[in-house]
């Protein structure tokens, strides 16, 4: 026998035998591969946890969940009913568009029963980014397509192609185009960049030098500033109503997006996250909604989180995934949220300056039915209480637990 055909023999039969081996051994312990220290029970009742939506789609969903409805199926009704709405600027019809004026969506879903996955990013032209990400989930062998791809793909499977830009959100685009600033950095982690400074009285201060909510030092350069702007919306035909909501726009783009996680009586539990991403964004960019682990992170036997906040912060902490982690481990959800926060703080070394140009709020819910919506900061620029919403057999509006006091700069933060 020639050596090459003895070496291929001896190789078939070690395989085989390495074969018959794996299919005798014992699967590793515990059985599910799950190194579970605490297990949690279902609820008495349905959980939905989320921002708030301003219309009646949590209380729907939630009789959904008492019908017996899937729990993604739930979540996609919330998501889909701000996709539907032109007046929200954050996310499907009528969300601000990327520096090109063009409306890129970015969405994930996760269902825990089935333990999968799906997602879309940089997705033009298509209403339903939350729907077409679990379409890739469930039609699919992948968990992302992106971009021009994502829009033939929703196309091929008979989601409608409109155009996402409203005439509103044109305008404010417009506005920003002529006197706005971009994302080119130097951005806040980077060694080059420098805090905006106040502008000398009476001057008209360039944009940059705007935090969102200023303190009384930066209040002159602020209201001179929203003059300047609302002159030039009203001479390019901004019209009145929209006025205030261009300028605080163009002054500071919003990160804005929905996230939903819902939990029913059986302990299933789905989440979902949708949005279109940082106003002015450069071409591409993506955010953490479409990014599983990142904006949206569900376990069927631990919890579900989402993000709404700066994305880019958020995906360098995976917080969706570091907070489950944590509920792993015994956490609360409050206690999850707060150490995903103080992993974003620690990747500024704590540097209050920098910290306060960011927003981040986790919204999380535990397989038990034990809920939290965790902020980095305590107040929005007026003073008002960061809130998320819950309904477990009642609606209501919460504060949010928090790591800072105070209120977020946010950005435009260069
Ligand atoms: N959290 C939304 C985004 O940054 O795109």
């Amino acid at each position: 026998m020639s050596t090459s055909r003895r070496d291929f023999l001896s190789r078939t039969a070690l395989l085989a035998a390495g074969v018959a081996g794996s299919a005798a051994a014992q699967p590793p312990e515990p059985a599910h591969g799950n190194n579970l220290p605490v297990a949690y029970s279902p609820p008495k009742k349905p959980v939905i946890i989320t921002r708030e939506t301003g219309d009646n789609s949590v209380a729907e969903a939630y009789a959904l969940l008492e019908g017996g409805a899937d729990t993604l199926d739930a979540a996609l009704h919330i998501c889909q009913a701000r996709e539907d709405d032109p007046n929200d600027h954050s996310v499907g019809l009528g969300g601000l568009p990327n520096e090109d004026g063009i409306v890129e969506l970015d969405a994930s879903v996760m269902h825990g029963p089935t333990r999968r996955a799906g997602s879309v990013a940089a997705l033009p032209n298509i209403r339903h980014a939350a729907r077409v990400a679990e379409t890739v989930m469930r039609r699919t062998a992948h968990v992302m397509i992106v971009g021009n791809n994502a829009e033939q793909f929703a196309v091929d499977e008979g989601f409608p192609k409109e155009n996402l830009l409203t005439d509103d959100a044109r305008k404010i685009w417009l506005l920003w185009k002529e006197h706005g600033i971009g994302w080119w950095g130097p951005g806040l982690d980077s060694p080059d960049w420098k805090p905006p400074i106040a502008a000398p009285p009476g001057a008209i201060p360039h944009a940059a030098l705007i935090p969102r909510h200023p303190t009384t030092e930066h209040l002159p350069a602020v209201e001179a500033r929203m003059r300047y702007l609302s002159e030039r919306a009203d001479r390019m035909g901004i019209p009145a109503r929209l006025r205030v909501e261009a300028v605080l726009q163009v002054m500071w783009p919003t990160t804005g997006t929905i996230h939903v996680s819902a939990l029913n009586t059986k302990g299933e539990l789905s989440g979902a996250t949708t949005t279109s991403g940082l106003a002015w964004k450069i071409p591409g960019r993506v955010g953490d909604s479409p990014i599983i682990g990142a904006g949206c992170y569900t376990d069927q036997d631990i919890g579900s989180a989402g993000a709404t906040g700066n994305g880019e912060e958020n995906i360098k902490v995976v917080g969706a995934h570091t907070i489950i982690d944590q509920m792993r481990q015994g956490a609360t959800p409050k206690e999850a949220g707060l150490e995903a926060l103080r992993r974003i703080a620690r990747n500024y070394n704590n540097d209050m300056t920098k910290l306060r140009y960011l927003d981040m709020i986790y919204y999380i819910v535990r397989r038990d039915g034990a809920y939290a919506g965790v902020s980095l900061w305590s107040t929005r620029g007026t003073g008002s209480q960061k809130k998320f919403v819950v309904h477990d057999g009642t609606l209501r509006t919460e504060p949010c637990d928090y790591l800072f006091e105070g209120n977020t700069l946010s950005i435009h933060p260069f």
